[in-house]
């Protein structure tokens, strides 16, 4: 199974996104049965590392981001199974990039996960958008992210029995 994490620039949100939701599946060893990938939308920071301050923020986590930044492209959308977005605009974008019903339904809004074991898109909120504020906005996306990460997988494990070892 293969997740895609999506926000704007791919240097503050969804490496982080990545990096934790890797953390939460070597807990549960599922390595071997989830990928897990981040992109943006923009083309503003192809080929950075993730942003000082999510890396750091990521550090006093107790957990490493490697990522390099890059687009996401079509392609993205015929070989993940879940695209997951940070935000609705981001969100809106992908859907744009989608050439069948099939490939739509594989995108997801990242706090569609917030309630444990489910997805809803009703009164869903943004990741916010950390990269023009201060250090604290990286905490609050991070306990966001942690959050969602753990809710997703208990999703995936209803959806996708072979997970439940
Ligand atoms: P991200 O944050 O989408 O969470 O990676 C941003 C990074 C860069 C920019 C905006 C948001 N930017 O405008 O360059």
């Amino acid at each position: 199974m293969k997740i895609l994490f999506v926000c704007l620039g791919n240097i503050c949100r969804s490496p982080l996104a990545e990096a934790v939701f890797k953390n939460v599946i070597a807990r549960e060893e599922l390595e071997e049965l989830i990928t897990v990938d981040s992109a943006g939308t923009s083309d503003y920071h192809i080929g950075s590392g993730p942003d000082a301050r999510s890396y750091e923020n990521a550090k006093l986590n107790d957990i490493n981001i490697e990522h390099c930044a890059r687009q996401i492209e079509s392609e993205d959308l015929k070989t993940f199974d879940y695209v997951i977005a940070m935000d609705k605009e981001n969100f809106k974008n992908i859907i744009r990039l989608a050439s069948s019903d099939q490939q739509k339904e594989k995108i997801y809004l990242m706090r569609g996960f917030e309630i444990d074991g489910t997805y809803s898109t009703r009164y869903v909120e943004n990741v916010p958008d950390p990269y023009f504020g201060g250090e604290e906005g990286f905490q609050l996306v991070f306990d966001i992210l942690k959050n969602s990460c753990d809710n997703l997988l208990s999703y995936l494990k209803i959806r996708h029995p072979e997970l439940n070892k």
